[in-house]
């Protein structure tokens, strides 16, 4: 224990600010999100909180960005009304699904606007910003600058054609919209001019000498910060690219209308607001503030104490932003910690397939816990079995049978059960006492002198093996060692059966379901960070009072040390109950049958959204303008196609007593015999032009649907040619 102790603090901090990234408030979380960002953060704060660490694990909705105000504009509200109805989803799926933060917040609250402004301001008066007028894109028929997240186009690393004007999904390379090809606004579709406008930049490149060296070498200052070694491959590597390939300024204000105001007494910050990838890291600091006010703390001691250690976990599509921009703000700002680790974690597919949300194949973490009642913990294990920690991983509803059955029911629960079960029927749920020198040589399983000290202290060595996986964020590895000690325990039982020797033998069996309990004493701490419910109904099936995160692992390390019983002698334990229940395959079907069905129908909708896209309104005019226009009807009463001129079509049409000619841009639409004698709407007093030698008379008015075609506006036959339409 007093060794255990020591070690504790000479190695580890004792003071973490953990965080996880802030999801955008404009959708519900998937099972993608869950093994980006969440779980492990949860499961290592978890894990820290009973080593008896102060820790703070921060989190909240990302609420500004274009990502928000694309949602808005695609369900006809406003940005407000999004981020409440996703803010609130979110926070309680969070809860629901156990991931235990410190403070779930938001970034439109007001002390977010207060942190962040001051960042900005903290810098531009030290003169860290750039002031650069530059041509952004102009979408000239929505008459706005566009986000970088309203443009797209083909990513010039690597050519996927649907790459942001900020990042390619596709080879996670940030960018600056003016590098894609064939830009295009996602907003109204058309082809966006470049204007001029005046922003504010980060100069990495001017970083990028102290930014190498603290990420290769983990050095800030000349002083050591961390262990470079710590870092995941897939982290480190990211990084050196992007430091290799040269950084460039990144502009930290946008032309927007939703976002934090830059401070408005700068001059030219009216109508200006941070770009969200400044605004939304600030979020874990405001996060912190407002939870040291309502905890009566300084957040200071998490964010500025050199002795706290500040841990980011995120999604691979991240790590720009949390390993050099982030970084950067908070040096240039001073006075602040560095993060000494961002265990990124890459994607998790689905069933063979990219997640995607716009095409409907993923997983809704709030649908599953309706769905699934009391199956929380199925979903966390197997996410955390399937996590991916240095590569793409996959997540099938097969799999998570599978994972339930065989190793939750057959491997952990079924442990935990016989235990139980045998201490009632044996002892009457009393912890049964033993004689530690008794001789066992000759019975088969337990034949050494010391047995249950030997068998105690291979429960510490896999459970320090455990803590140190944990430490260094391999969480699959982890979990792993937890059922291998049940798998031991399983063993113990299997080898020595209890059932069979009771009656001849009871010494040994006491010493036998002694340490049976003690392992599953045991199980009931280190489940915890992993399947949090599982563990408290472990601890309730026990009688073991309930874990607070106070340093109860520490304290069973102490004791396995010390050679102390995690669970005295005597104390006596609840009746046995299942922890876990067997999946039956038609569960499993239903839930493949509902994702493909939910695909299926999202690309119908996606097929309808295309066809629904129309162009959109124009500007307004006054009566005055539009009774200018001489509409009449005509009929057509000859059509011919121009000569040298495939698009082209030469139309007599009778208006009245007058006979007219128009040329018309028609001719791959309609067949020149077909359309003889068709009424149309004319407009009759348009200037006359003349196209392949044959002049125009005004114009055949047509509607063209979204798909392309076209159709004469056509009145009813018994029109009289020459009526007037207003
Ligand atoms: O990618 C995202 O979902 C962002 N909303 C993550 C923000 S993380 C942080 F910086 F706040
Ligand atoms: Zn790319």
């Amino acid at each position: 224990m007093y060794f255990k102790r020591n070690l504790e603090s000479m190695y580890f901090p004792d003071r973490y600010l953990v965080t996880s990234a802030l999801p955008y408030a404009n959708g519900p979380l998937h099972l993608g999100h869950l093994a980006g960002a969440y779980l492990s953060a949860d499961a290592y704060v978890r894990f820290q909180r009973l080593m008896g660490k102060d820790i703070v694990y921060v989190c909240g909705s990302d609420e500004y960005g274009a990502a928000i105000t694309i949602r808005a504009r695609k369900d006809g509200v406003t940005p407000q009304q999004i981020v409440d109805k996703y803010h609130f989803l979110i926070k309680d799926t969070f809860e629901k699904i156990g991931i235990s933060f410190d403070i779930y917040h938001r970034t439109t609250a007001e002390i977010h606007a207060e942190t962040s402004q001051e960042f900005f301001r903290n810098l531009y008066n030290k003169g860290e910003f750039e002031e650069i007028e530059s041509e952004q894109y102009y979408d000239e028929e929505a008459n706005m600058f566009l986000a970088d997240r309203y443009i797209s186009g083909t990513c010039p690393n690597c050519g996927f054609e649907e790459a942001y004007g900020d990042q390619c999904e596709q080879c996670g390379s940030s960018l600056s919209s003016t590098e894609l090809k064939n830009p295009k606004s996602t907003i109204t579709g058309s082809t966006p001019v470049l204007r001029s406008t005046k922003h504010w930049y980060l100069p990495l490149d001017k970083n990028e000498d102290w930014l190498r060296g603290w990420l290769k070498n983990g050095e800030l200052d000349g002083e050591p910060h961390h262990d470079p070694k710590e870092w995941k491959n897939h982290v480190l590597g990211q990084c050196m690219s992007w430091l290799d390939g040269g950084l460039q300024p990144r502009s930290m204000t946008r032309d927007l209308d939703w976002g934090v105001d830059v401070p408005q007494e700068i001059e030219g910050a009216k109508g200006k607001k941070l770009y969200v990838w400044m605004d939304a890291p600030i979020g874990y600091i405001s996060a912190t503030k407002q939870w040291a006010k309502d905890h009566n703390k300084d957040w200071k001691d998490y964010w500025q104490n050199p002795k706290s250690a500040l841990i980011h976990f995120i999604g691979k599509d991240n790590i720009v932003f949390h390993c050099v921009t982030f970084p950067a703000i908070l040096k240039l700002h001073g006075d602040f910690n560095l993060p000494v680790n961002v265990p990124a974690n890459q994607f998790m597919n689905l069933e063979g397939k990219k997640l995607s949300t716009s095409k409907g194949w993923a997983v809704w973490v709030h649908e599953y816990l309706d769905d699934l009642p009391g199956k929380e913990d199925v979903l966390r294990y197997t996410l955390f079995k399937n996590m991916p920690e240095q590569r793409d991983s996959e997540f099938t509803w097969k799999g998570w049978q599978e994972a339930n059955n065989s190793e939750l029911v057959n491997n952990l629960g079924n442990f935990v059960n016989r235990v139980l079960v045998l201490t009632n029927k044996y002892y009457d749920g009393k912890v049964p006492d033993f004689d530690p020198d008794i001789d066992f040589s000759g019975s088969e399983g337990v034949d050494m002198p010391m047995w249950h000290d030997s068998e105690l202290l291979a429960l510490f060595d896999q459970i320090d093996a455990y803590s140190n996986s944990i430490r260094s964020y391999d969480f699959r590895g982890a979990l792993r060692t937890v059922m291998d000690i049940s798998s031991a325990g399983n063993s113990i039982l299997q080898q020595n059966e209890p059932w069979k020797v009771v009656k001849e033998d009871p010494e040994l069996v006491k010493v036998v379901m002694n340490v049976c309990l003690q392992y599953v004493t045991a199980l009931s701490i280190i489940l915890e960070p992993f399947v949090p419910f599982s563990s408290k109904k472990l601890r309730q099936l026990l009688n073991l009072e309930e874990l607070h995160g106070d340093g109860e692992l520490l304290e069973l390390l102490g004791n396995l040390a010390e050679g102390e019983l995690p669970l005295r002698t005597g104390h006596t334990i609840g009746k046995a109950e299942h922890l876990f229940s067997r999946i039956d395959d038609d569960i499993v079907e239903a839930q493949v049958e509902k994702l493909r069905k939910r695909s299926e129908l999202n690309n119908e909708e996606a097929k309808q959204d295309e066809e629904i896209s129309f162009p959109p309104f124009l500007e307004e005019i006054q009566f005055e303008d539009f009774s200018k226009l001489d509409l009449r009807i005509g009929e057509i009463i000859e059509a011919k196609k121009v000569k040298k001129a495939d698009k082209l079509l030469e139309i007599k049409l009778k208006v009245g007593p007058e006979e007219r000619t128009v040329v018309s841009g028609i001719a791959k639409h309609f067949i020149p015999e077909e359309i003889t004698g068709q009424k149309v709407v004319y407009l009759a007093n348009l200037a006359p032009k003349k196209l392949r030698g044959v002049v125009s008379q005004g114009m055949i008015l047509m509607a063209e649907g979204p798909d392309g075609n076209l159709s004469f506006v056509a009145p009813p036959g018994n029109m009289e040619a020459g009526s007037k339409v207003s």
